[in-house]
């Protein structure tokens, strides 16, 4: 089947740009240099995919590879962000995009730039959205988890991002999908942990937002039950002990701007405050291990 797709597929493009009007194939022509093909988002798809951006009047929002510009506005217009940016490579839709950002009375919110997305700093965004392709998505990806701060909402329409997991997923019409990741603090790495005048290693292995490991309590390694991370908290649970009667151990924490671990360990019921500081170097998170 996919043998048969593989070359049915240019057959059919070929074929429709053939069979397009001239103005059409024109279009269709000229957006065959760039890495995505314009196809614009249907305005209830751009709602939702603000909806679930969850966009707050403190947000900058970029959409790397803007089209006409209607992500933009609608999210400065709509959904009361403080800014918003787009990126796109063809200057025809930088052109409709300040026309339909003049037409909105926006323009002083938004600003588009004719630029390369792998080329442009987008680390500001607190908001990033993106109608691209996964192979794109893809090449993307180690900057978007490098430069953007914790927390940032990245939101797609359709593709995804392989194996980092999406954290919500919505379906719309039936076919659509609208993906919505949160960059995760870097955690991984060693750690030492101090916790009601004790001290002991804790070593956490970080995929994206999933979080496994273990803690060194009394010379015996005890490994997570679970483990995740949301931007900046962390959580992950072990037994305070090992052993039969062990009672769970659910650490909550703060990865704080200075690399630092501070939260409670509830041991039972009962609440013990937590730091943790590195023993060891950072490594990249999308530099993922199989699991
Ligand atoms: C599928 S459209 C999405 C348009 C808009 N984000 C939306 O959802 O309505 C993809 C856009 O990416 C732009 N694009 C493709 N490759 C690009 C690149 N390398 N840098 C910047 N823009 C690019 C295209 O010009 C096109 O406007």
């Amino acid at each position: 089947m996919n043998m048969i797709l593989k070359f049915a597929l240019p057959l059919l493009a070929i074929a429709l740009v053939a069979m397009a009007p001239a103005a059409v194939r024109a279009a269709m022509l000229e957006d065959d240099q760039y890495d995505v093909p314009y196809v614009p988002t249907p305005m209830k798809t751009v709602g939702r995919m603000l909806e679930m951006a969850k966009v707050k009047p403190s947000d900058v929002l970029y959409d790397l590879g803007s089209g006409d510009g209607r992500i933009v506005i609608s999210a400065v217009r709509d959904y009361g962000a403080l800014r918003a940016v787009g990126v796109d490579i063809n200057p025809v839709r930088i052109r409709e995009s300040n026309e339909n950002a003049r037409k909105a009375g926006v323009t002083d919110k938004v600003k588009f730039y004719e630029a390369n997305i792998f080329e442009h700093d987008f680390s500001e965004a607190s908001v990033l959205l993106m109608y691209l392709l996964t192979e794109v998505n893809l090449k993307l990806r180690p900057k978007i988890l490098a430069t953007l701060k914790p927390g940032t909402r990245v939101v797609t329409h359709d593709f995804d991002m392989g194996e980092w997991e999406p954290d919500d997923v919505a379906s719309m019409d039936g076919f659509r999908h609208v993906y919505m990741w949160i960059v995760p603090a870097n955690v991984d790495g060693t750690w030492e942990v101090t916790a009601g005048g004790a001290k002991y290693p804790l070593v956490l292995e970080q995929f994206f937002q999933q979080l496994s490991g273990s803690v060194q309590l009394a010379g015996k390694t005890v490994a997570f039950r679970t483990g995740h991370l949301d931007g900046v908290n962390v959580t992950f649970e072990a037994n305070a002990l090992s052993g039969n009667n062990a009672t769970p151990a659910i650490y909550t924490a703060k990865a704080t701007g200075a690399g630092a671990l501070e939260g409670t360990i509830d041991i039972g019921g009962k609440k013990v405050a937590f730091t943790a500081r590195r023993t060891g170097p950072s490594p990249a998170i999308d530099a993922p291990r199989s699991k």
